[in-house]
Formats: C-alpha cells, structure tokens, sequence
C-alpha cells in the first residue's frame, strides 16, 4: 500500500487524475472503476478539464460503476448511474454504453449482479479503480462485516452510512436501505486501486484501513493485501496515522521516473 500524503484535497485529485491520463496514452482501451460520493468530484472536474484541453481521450476506453441504490427510479437525481452521467461522462468522450452499473432496478437481483460481474470480467478486468472510505471504513456499500472475498451483491446500508448520505437526500429516510455492491473480492481484483480520503471525519477510518488488523471489521482493511493500492490522504484524513512522517518522506524521496 503506498500512502501518499497532501496538505489539500485538489491535490490528491490532480494526483488521481494523472494516473488515469498516463493509463489511457499508455492503453486506451483501458477499464476504468468509477466511484461516486463526493471524495472523486475533484478527479472527475480535473480529468473534465484535462479532456476539454485535448489531453485525454475517452473514447476507446470503458467504465463499471461501484454500486448503485435498490429502488431509485431511473430519473432520480441521486441515482449512481445518473450522478456518474451528470458529474463525468457527459462531459468527456466515452462511446455510447461504456459506462456500466449495476441495476438497482433490476426484477431478480441475483441474476442482475451475476451479469454485472461477468461484464467485469467480460471487459478483461478493471485496470484503475478509483475508490472513497465511508466513515465506517467501507469501500463501494461493503460495510463492515462483508466477506472479504466477496463479489456484487445486494446488501443493507448500515444507520451511519446512511446518515452520512442525507446530505444528497432531503432527509435520512429518504436514503435507500439496499444497494447492489461490487464486493471486496472483485475490487480486490482491479489491478490498480486508488483510494482518495479528506478531511478530519475519515481520520478514524483511514487509521484503521492502514494501520489496523485486516478485518472484515474494516472492510477498506482488505486492501492491504492488494499488491497495487494506492491511497491518497490530505493532512485532515492522515491526522491520526503513526506512520504519518515516513509516508511524507518516502513521497518526498520518490523518484521521479516513479509512477504512483
Ligand atoms: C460510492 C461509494 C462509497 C463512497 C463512500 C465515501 O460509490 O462506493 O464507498 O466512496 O461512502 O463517500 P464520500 O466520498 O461521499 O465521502
């Protein structure tokens, strides 16, 4: 896991939005895994920005969404695949269809996250995931106690998670209790994972993903098994690491020729 600290949230998406241009002229038909939530908005806009200026192109390339909410009606505004269209693909070149999620609207779940799972693996595997940490240390919607090896399914938002997420709804009853999720075993399998947390309510989560017991206590905890793991921190996020000072000076030694 390389931890890479900075003082402030636009550069750790600046970062995340480098890798994702180095892997596209590198690879253009790469497979991108989109996150949603407020922690990639910086990449999206940056990876926006950096398209519009001709220095990235889409258009050979594919994305697979994280999760998505049980229920939401096809035009509901906080629905993932709606969110992932307004906030990126509409504003970048991604051919018709590339951008896939799981279908929260789906009769038989269980058939709909079978499908999504083998699109994945259809499309040859994720090569770059981008990732957030929920303040109790899930990734996509595994909250704790998800299997560690687990794969898309439909699971139970925890009461936090909700809480957390009544800032895009009027109210806490509005959120979803369900959602499809890709699970731990299939982001485990992206082949590079970039995982962006700021500001102090993710200190507690980020301790623990890092420097705690792998557990499914702390699902984001998984990822130290994962040999490319990427995780970028602002100095609110980081405030509660022990390793904090050699995560900033292994960055600050980092060869140039290095890529994250
Ligand atoms: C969203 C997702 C979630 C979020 C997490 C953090 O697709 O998979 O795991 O990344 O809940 O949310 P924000 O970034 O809003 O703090």
């Amino acid at each position: 896991m390389e931890v890479v600290i900075l003082p402030h949230a636009q550069d750790l998406a600046r970062l995340a939005a480098d890798a994702v241009v180095r892997l596209l002229r590198r690879q253009p038909q790469a497979v991108l895994g989109l996150a949603t939530g407020s922690s990639p908005l910086g990449v999206y806009r940056e990876l926006i920005r950096r398209h519009r200026a001709g220095e990235v192109t889409f258009a050979r390339s594919r994305a697979f969404l994280l999760d998505e909410y049980v229920g939401l009606p096809a035009d509901h505004p906080q629905r993932y695949r709606r969110v992932i269209a307004d906030e990126f693909e509409d504003h970048v070149d991604f051919p018709v269809g590339a951008v896939q999620s799981p279908d929260g609207l789906a009769d038989d779940i269980a058939a709909a996250c079978a499908a999504y799972e083998g699109a994945i693996s259809g499309a040859g595997g994720i090569d770059l995931q981008l990732l957030g940490i929920g303040t109790d240390g899930h990734i996509a919607f595994n909250e704790p106690g998800s299997s560690l090896s687990s794969r898309t399914r439909v699971k139970t938002l925890t009461r936090q998670t909700r809480e957390d997420n009544a800032r895009f709804f009027g109210s806490v009853d509005e959120v979803p209790r369900h959602v499809l999720t890709q699970g731990l075993g299939t982001i485990a399998a992206a082949r590079h994972v970039v995982l962006l947390a700021a500001g102090e309510a993710k200190a507690d989560a980020v301790r623990r993903m890092v420097e705690g017991p792998v557990s499914a206590s702390c699902p984001a905890s998984v990822l130290q098994f994962h040999p490319h793991a990427t995780v970028l921190l602002d100095a609110a996020a980081a405030a509660d690491l022990a390793l904090a000072g050699y995560f900033r000076e292994t960055f600050a030694a980092k060869p140039d020729w290095q890529e994250l």
